[in-house]
Order: C-alpha cells, then sequence, then structure tokens
C-alpha cells in the first residue's frame, strides 16, 4: 500500500490557467551524471480569464534537485517562496515579469522514460503527457501554450548532434570540447510538445516541396547501424505529407521536419512539434530485417505523427480530459490514410477486430471509461483503445453522417477557427455542427458514456402485403444516434430496390436507402413493394461500435459470404458462422459428445478456396476463424480452455479438410519475386503464409517440410518468420528449436529481430509454455528496463499465449504478477499497462477469477505503489 491515497482529478473542476507563459528560454548543460537546466520564462497574469486574480504562482515539478530562483533579476530567498512535494509555489509575482530557474536532473539514472532520460548512449525527452514537470518547474498543462527558444550543450565527440524543435539558429564551440546549438520553434505550444535529442547520430535526408511550393527538409536520425533501415520510413513520410494536403488541405508548416529513433520508449512514438521521436520498432526496417505486419505498422505511425502537426499541434487539447480530440481523429486520420494507400476493406476488417475484441473488453471491465473520461488519478493510464480507437469511431460516425462533403467543410472549419488554440472535444463538434448547419447534440452521447450499446434487430416479412419489417431496440434506456449502414438481399444475390414506407413517426429521412439513423431506443423501418423475404445486411462496413444481434439462420450466413455486396459484411458473416459453429463445438465438449463439424462451414471455405479473383487479402482475412480473445468477448463466462479446445479442433478439422486446396494455393503462391514492400506482395505473402499456417495444423505430418523449407530458402523476414511462427505453434517442438536456435545464431546482433523471436516464442499457443517464458525472461537478450523487450515476452505471453498465461495452477498470473512488481519502481507506465490482463477477472470462470483476484490483491499490499499501477489495481478490485 502506499502512504496517501491518490486523487481523483476532476473534468467538472478544470479552471483556466492563472498564468501563461508567452517565452521559454531553456538551456541544457548535458553531463554523464547531471543535467543542468536553466529556464527563462516571459510570464503574465492571466487578466482576460480572471481580473482580479492575485493569487501566488504555482509550478509543478518532479524530481528535481532546485538550485535558484530569480523573478525579474532579482534572487529570491526560501521566504519568497514555498516547495512542497512537487509544488513550487512563489509568493509575489506582478502581473508581468521574468521568472529564471536553475535545477540539475540526473537523466542516466531515469527509467521510468519521462521526461530527459539516455537511451542507447543518447539523451532523449518523453514529455506527454506530464513529463516536462520532469525537466523543470513549469505550468505543465496543455492550455498553456509558449514560444520555446531551447539551447543545447554537450560534449562534441559523444554527442555531434543536438536537436530541439523548431529550427536551429546559432551554434557556438565552447571549452573543453563541448558544443552548443540554439533551436527556436516560432508556433507557439504547450511543453508536452517539447522535445531534446542528443546523440552520436547518423542521417538519412530527404525533401518535400509543399502546395505552395516551400521546400521541407527531411531527416530521419538512426544510430549508424541503422541507416540502412530509413528508407521506408522516408517514403511513408512524403505520401502522408501529400495526402494530408490533399485530403485535408493541411500544408506543412516549417522549414524542416525531423524524426529520431530510439530503442527505449513507452509508446510507439510521438508528435513533437518539427521533432518526432519514435520507438525504433515503429520506424526501422529493411526486407531482411522487418516483417510486412512492421512495414504496415510503420507507415501507419509516420503518418499518424505527421498528421498530428494539424490535429494536436496546431490545435491542441484544454485539458488531459480532451485528449481523444486529437488521438481519436489522428487515428481516424491515419486509418483513412491506411485505408487510401492498400485495402479499404481489409483496413476495416482489422480496425473492427480491434474495437471487438480489445476495446469491447476494456468497455466491460473495470477500467471502462468514456471517449471524454470525467475523472481520472493518473493521465498515462488513460492512452487507451477508448480513446484511440473508439475515439477514431466516433469520427468515422460523425463522417458517415455528414458526408465526405459536409465532413471536409466541417474540418476545415475546426482547423480555420481553432488554430493556435487548446480546446475541447464540444468545440470539435461545434465546427462540425456549424460547417454543416445541423445538430449533433444527441450524438453526443458517444463521448460522455462508456459501454458498447447493444442493437436487437427482428425482421417480419409479410408476404401477402409484400412488406418487410426490421424492428430496432436499444439496448440503453436512452437513446444513442447510431448511423446503421444496411441494404436488403434478394434471393438472386441482388441488391434489394425495395421503398420505404414508413420510419418512426415523423422521422422519414432517417434512412437513404444505404444509411439508416437510429435515434430511438426503439424504431422500426417499414419496406413495401418487397416480392420475395430479402436476407437483410446490417451494419454494413461496420458503421457504428456497437453489438449487433440479429438471428441469422446458418444458411443465411452462407449466402450472405457469397453474395452481400459490402465486403465487411461478407466477411463478417463467415466470422459468424465460424462463430456458431465453435460454440456448437463447445457444447459438444461440455456435454461429452463427439465433435461434429458442420459440414457447411468446411465446404464454405473450401468454396473460397477455389474460387478464383478473390483479392488475397480478403481471403486470407476471410480464412482465419475468429481469435480466441474474440470468442471470449462474447461468453458471459470465459472459460478461456474450453473456447481454445474448440476452436483447435474445428481449426484441426478444416486443416484436415482442406489440405489439398491449401498445398494448390500455397504453391501457386509461393513464388519467387524480390521482396518488395508493396500491398499486392504483402497480400499475396499474407495468404501463402496463412495457408502454411493452416498446413502445420493438419494431422499429415509431411507440411512441416514445407515450413522448414520456407525458413531455410528466402530473402526475407515476413516469410522467416512466419515459418518460424508456423513451427513454434504447432505439435513440431523438434523442428521449432532447431529453426529458433539458427535464426538466434544469425540475428542476435540486431535488437528489433531478436524481439520479434523472443516474441514469437512467448506468444506460442501450444500447451507448456511457461517454462520456456523463464527461461527467456533469464536470457541474455532480455531486459527488463527496455519496453520493447518486456512487451516482447511479458506482454506477449499474457496476450497471447492464453492457454499458458491462464495455466490452471495459476502460475502465469503469479509471473505476470511478479513482473509488475518489479516494474511498478523501473517504469511505472509500463507496470500499469500490464495489468490489464489480470483486471478483468470477474469475466472468468470462478476457479481461475479467485487466482487472478488474488495477484492482484498482492500487487495492492505493496508498498510505494506508482498512482498508475495503483489506479488500475484498486479500480479493478473496488467491489461493482
Ligand atoms: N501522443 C502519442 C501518439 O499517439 C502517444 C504517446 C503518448 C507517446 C504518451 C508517448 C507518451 O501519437
Ligand atoms: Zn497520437
Amino acid at each position: 500500500m502506499r502512504d496517501a491515497q491518490p486523487k481523483n482529478i476532476y473534468l467538472k473542476d478544470y479552471q483556466s490557467p492563472l498564468f501563461l507563459i508567452d517565452q521559454t528560454h531553456l538551456r541544457f548543460d548535458l553531463f554523464e551524471d547531471y543535467t543542468q537546466v536553466d529556464s527563462r520564462l516571459v510570464m503574465r497574469r492571466n487578466r482576460q480569464q480572471h481580473q482580479n486574480n492575485n493569487e501566488p504562482l504555482v509550478l509543478v515539478g518532479q524530481q528535481l534537485a532546485l538550485l535558484d530562483i530569480k523573478v525579474d533579476g532579482e534572487l529570491l530567498t526560501s521566504a519568497d517562496y514555498l516547495l512542497e512535494g512537487d509544488l513550487l509555489t512563489i509568493y509575489k509575482v506582478s502581473n508581468n515579469f521574468e521568472l529564471e530557474i536553475s535545477n540539475r536532473i540526473e537523466p542516466q539514472n531515469n527509467t521510468a522514460l519521462e521526461g530527459l532520460y539516455k537511451s542507447s548512449g543518447m539523451f532523449c525527452t518523453q514529455c506527454e503527457a506530464e513529463g516536462f514537470r520532469r525537466i523543470t518547474y513549469y505550468l505543465d498543462r496543455p492550455d498553456v501554450m509558449s514560444i520555446f527558444t531551447t539551447e543545447v550543450i554537450a560534449d562534441k565527440a559523444r554527442y555531434p548532434i543536438l536537436l530541439s524543435n523548431g529550427n536551429a539558429v546559432a551554434q557556438a564551440e565552447l571549452a573543453a570540447g563541448r558544443h552548443s546549438i540554439t533551436w527556436h520553434d516560432p508556433h507557439k505550444k504547450p511543453c508536452y510538445l517539447f522535445a531534446l535529442v542528443a546523440g552520436d547520430l547518423m542521417v538519412k535526408d530527404g525533401s518535400f516541396t509543399t502546395m505552395s511550393g516551400r521546400m521541407v527538409e527531411l531527416k530521419i536520425f538512426v544510430e549508424p547501424q541503422n541507416i540502412d533501415k530509413t528508407d521506408y520510413a522516408m517514403d511513408a513520410l512524403k505520401r502522408s505529407m501529400k495526402w494530408d494536403e490533399d485530403k485535408y488541405g493541411r500544408e506543412y508548416d516549417l522549414d524542416i521536419f525531423m524524426i529520431v529513433a530510439v530503442d527505449d520508449f513507452n509508446m510507439g512514438a510521438m508528435e513533437n512539434k518539427g521533432l518526432n521521436i519514435f520507438n525504433s520498432s515503429c520506424v526501422l526496417a529493411n526486407p531482411q530485417t522487418a516483417t510486412d505486419a512492421a512495414y504496415q505498422r510503420i507507415e501507419a505511425i509516420v503518418a499518424h505523427e505527421y498528421f498530428h502537426n494539424w490535429s494536436g499541434n496546431r490545435v491542441t487539447c484544454r485539458d488531459w480530459f480532451q485528449l481523444s480530440l486529437k488521438e481519436g481523429f489522428t487515428v481516424y486520420r491515419d486509418a483513412q490514410f491506411t485505408a487510401d494507400m492498400n485495402s479499404k476493406t481489409v483496413k476495416r476488417i482489422e480496425d473492427a477486430a480491434i474495437m471487438r475484441t480489445v476495446q469491447f473488453a476494456e468497455d466491460a471491465g473495470p477500467m471502462a471509461h468514456p471517449v471524454q473520461p470525467d475523472s481520472f488519478i493518473e493521465i498515462s493510464n488513460f492512452y487507451t483503445v477508448t480513446i484511440y480507437e473508439k475515439g477514431a469511431e466516433i469520427v468515422g460516425m460523425i463522417h458517415k453522417l455528414m458526408g465526405d462533403a459536409g465532413f471536409r467543410k466541417g474540418s476545415d472549419l475546426y482547423f480555420e477557427r481553432h488554430d493556435g488554440q487548446a480546446v475541447t472535444i464540444d468545440e470539435f463538434v461545434s465546427a462540425m455542427e456549424d460547417a454543416n448547419n445541423t445538430s449533433l447534440t444527441q450524438f453526443k452521447r458517444w463521448y460522455k458514456v462508456a459501454g458498447t450499446p447493444r442493437v436487437d434487430v427482428v425482421s417480419h416479412y409479410d408476404a401477402e402485403a409484400k412488406s418487410y419489417r426490421l424492428d430496432f431496440k436499444q439496448s440503453t434506456s436512452e437513446a444513442f444516434l447510431i448511423p446503421i449502414e444496411l441494404g436488403l438481399i434478394a434471393q438472386d444475390g441482388s441488391v434489394l430496390e425495395a421503398s420505404l414506407s414508413s420510419c418512426a413517426e415523423n422521422k422519414a429521412d432517417c434512412y437513404d436507402g444505404q444509411l439508416f439513423q437510429l435515434t430511438e431506443t426503439e424504431q422500426s423501418l417499414i419496406f413495401s413493394d418487397v416480392a420475395e423475404e430479402p436476407v437483410p445486411s446490417l451494419l454494413r462496413d461496420f458503421s457504428a461500435p456497437i453489438k449487433l444481434n440479429y438471428a441469422y439462420s446458418r444458411d443465411q450466413l452462407l449466402f450472405l459470404m457469397q453474395f452481400d455486396s459490402d465486403g465487411f459484411n461478407r466477411w463478417d458473416a463467415g466470422q459468424n458462422l465460424a462463430l456458431d459453429v465453435i460454440f456448437e463445438v463447445m457444447q459438444q465438449q461440455k456435454n461429452g459428445q463427439p465433435i461434429t463439424v458442420d459440414q457447411r462451414l468446411i465446404t464454405a471455405y473450401q468454396g473460397l478456396l477455389q474460387q478464383s479473383g478473390l483479392d488475397y487479402a480478403m481471403l486470407a482475412k476471410a480464412m482465419l476463424l475468429p481469435s480466441v480473445s474474440y470468442i471470449a468477448e462474447t461468453q458471459a463466462e470465459i472459460d478461456i480452455h474450453a473456447i481454445n479446445n474448440a476452436r483447435s479442433q474445428v481449426q484441426a478439422i478444416l486443416a484436415d479438410a482442406l489440405a489439398e486446396d491449401l498445398l494448390c494455393l500455397y504453391e501457386k503462391l509461393n513464388t519467387q519475386t524480390a521482396y518488395l514492400p508493396e500491398p499486392a506482395q504483402m497480400a499475396q505473402r499474407g495468404l501463402k503464409n496463412t495457408a502454411l499456417a493452416y498446413l502445420l495444423k493438419s494431422s499429415d505430418p509431411q507440411y512441416c517440410q514445407l515450413a522448414v523449407n520456407q525458413f531455410g530458402t528466402n530473402d526475407n523476414m515476413t516469410d522467416s518468420m512466419a515459418a518460424l511462427s508456423s513451427l513454434v505453434n504447432s505439435a513440431y517442438s523438434t523442428a521449432a528449436s532447431i529453426a529458433l536456435e539458427e535464426f538466434y545464431q544469425q540475428w542476435s546482433a540486431e535488437p528489433l529481430v531478436v524481439n520479434q523471436w523472443l516474441a514469437v516464442q512467448a506468444g506460442s499457443v501450444e500447451y507448456g509454455n511457461l517454462e520456456n517464458i523463464n527461461k527467456l525472461l533469464s536470457h541474455e537478450a532480455f531486459d527488463i528496463k527496455n519496453p520493447n523487450k518486456v512487451r516482447s515476452v511479458i506482454g506477449t505471453f499474457a496476450g497471447q499465449s492464453l492457454v499458458n498465461f491462464h495455466a490452471v495452477d495459476g502460475a502465469g498470473y503469479q509471473l505476470l504478477a511478479d513482473k509488475i512488481i518489479l516494474l511498478n519502481t523501473l517504469n511505472p507506465q509500463i507496470a500499469s499497462r500490464l495489468v490489464a490482463p489480470l483486471s478483468k477477472w470477474r469475466r472468468y470462470v470462478a476457479s481461475q477469477g479467485v487466482q487472478m483476484k488474488k495477484q492482484l490483491q498482492r500487487i495492492m499490499a505493496q508498498e510505494d505503489l506508482s498512482k498508475d499501477v495503483y489506479e488500475v489495481v484498486s479500480k479493478s478490485l473496488a467491489a461493482e
């Protein structure tokens, strides 16, 4: 337990700042054992918002050694200020003044990776959300925006490259082999967007000419050994810059844009103004070391951080309750970009899968929160799938409601109206409303209420009257506005042209032939002149983040798999069919009956394989059975082992039944083409490797050799890793061990590859993996202080090796709790994220839930629990 219980911070308590900082002048003197930070702040009272305020100035700082304070050049004595905990109160300041503060910090001992820290010999920063207070005393809140000038001083031989935001404006050679570079950022910004980097780095150069003809220098800084892994990020960056001009009319606004790759990073990347800092795993790639999945991740994250320049930096958040203002919108923008660069439908399928597994689970667990939360203990805990992905879904729904042109008018107005401001989610919605002359009052409920809405749909066909009715019923007592795309499909597979004869009272315009706006808790659509009973295709394109129930028969699902003109629903019909079959097998297992798999599922999958002309990327998605975590999410009480057994049985039966077709497909796709990270090739490799993974699940041992061959002969990491993964996740443990050993020998010098090697083992779905996890944790390649390694081993174990994490003796839970306790002091953010798998203990069968709870209680009893871990664990244990 901790001494004082951490406090909740409430949105309703928001107050605009009492002071503003017009200019921020920072000077960093970097040494090996400490860094001295000298700040000079040009400040004034915020008289516009607080007329008669004569309050003292209160700054926040964490783990800083204060040296001295001056106000308007006068050194303060200890009577002039109070330093208590994280707060520095300066009693007497005038309306306009200059504040100078000197303090020291120890970046070399910073394992939390917030503020200024060292990673692989270089200095770097991470200030979002509240890391700047670990650098100097400041008004560390996003609605205080300032013009930053930053001088960085360091030993020139060790740190030839010195970077900060904006443009380099001065440079000096200093005594004792030191040098200094001064950066000036002409755009005012909150301190969470501040960044500094110092290191011995190599740079990849590029350039981009903006729509108004300005030349922008592009630079990607990496450790020298990684310079051959920068091409793709540079290419993705240029495409992002062009796309944001074309799609949103957004031009870049500095003469230089820099990306730095660092090995130790808590998240994926950070959008610091003009100086993005990336987790090296989200920026570095070459064909030999990176998989297609990594390439796709890099493309999306480079775009995401770049897009923040407008949605986040030019227009930022008023307070952290508005986090989704920038994150939801930016995730939506990067999803659109990915959809444009690759397959739209496949991107939609992937995003829906994340919503339905991870986000719906979060929304049904103890950390459930609205997209605009109303309280938090530690903001770092709110960088969640709800804020990011559900936030993006909400923006997507606004897009559907406004249409393309209306949405663009809304975003234009938003950027124009709020440029240079720190605003709220409400202001984003208002811009959309005003630009379209419409009201989104009811719609805003999406931002304020946690939980996943459910909609039950029932259909009635009246053959005599030739009318067809769909009744919709929302699960919540107060209705959401839910955009539901739908179509009716005739028996010959064509889209039925039916006319709408009535909607709910006075809502004649609620359906435009594609999009139905459900606004009531109960509402019906009645179609007339319907010659035959159609099959409804509901929630096309996953048009809202809800659970929609309609009692499809298996034959109807088979029909939709074949005929639905909406690609997403074609895929979803297949998933629902497979799900239904898996449920049946679970039931058979429970009753001790023999296992049978509905022949129609097998025939349908066969049909998919034999159907020529189907998009490879789509086919790969269609072939995959619903994941264990998705199936778990559909259960009232989760029994991972029952789910896994049933799913594996179905998978094995399918693999045997389809083996010939799969082999045929594999051979057709296994062409020797030089690797390119482009969509068509990625789709081909993806499908080929899906076929391979299936074949290794069949009972015929001959296919093991296929994986062994692919592992030995290929020119790219995608195919090596896929072969290795199919071996590790199979019964061929000897072949897997040999391949793993060989792989490590070859790649031990490439940390990003070694992380994949750790992850593929940690995530094994084969029983008995726990012992191996312990080996990996003591392997020379593991380092508890490196978040990527922690995620590769511990995160992947708890998230993917589900039957082992949920080992019946509770050993998996105990292992995770041990590591959370260790990380609680080293890196609270990482520790806290690892609690999620345990936090949902109430959803599991009692025998497991009790053991999960026990581990949470053990964590709770620790001394010095960080705010981060405390919040998640205490909320998980709180009475319902
Ligand atoms: N703002 C970053 C992004 O989503 C994420 C991040 C948050 C990174 C906090 C570091 C710390 O782009
Ligand atoms: Zn972001």
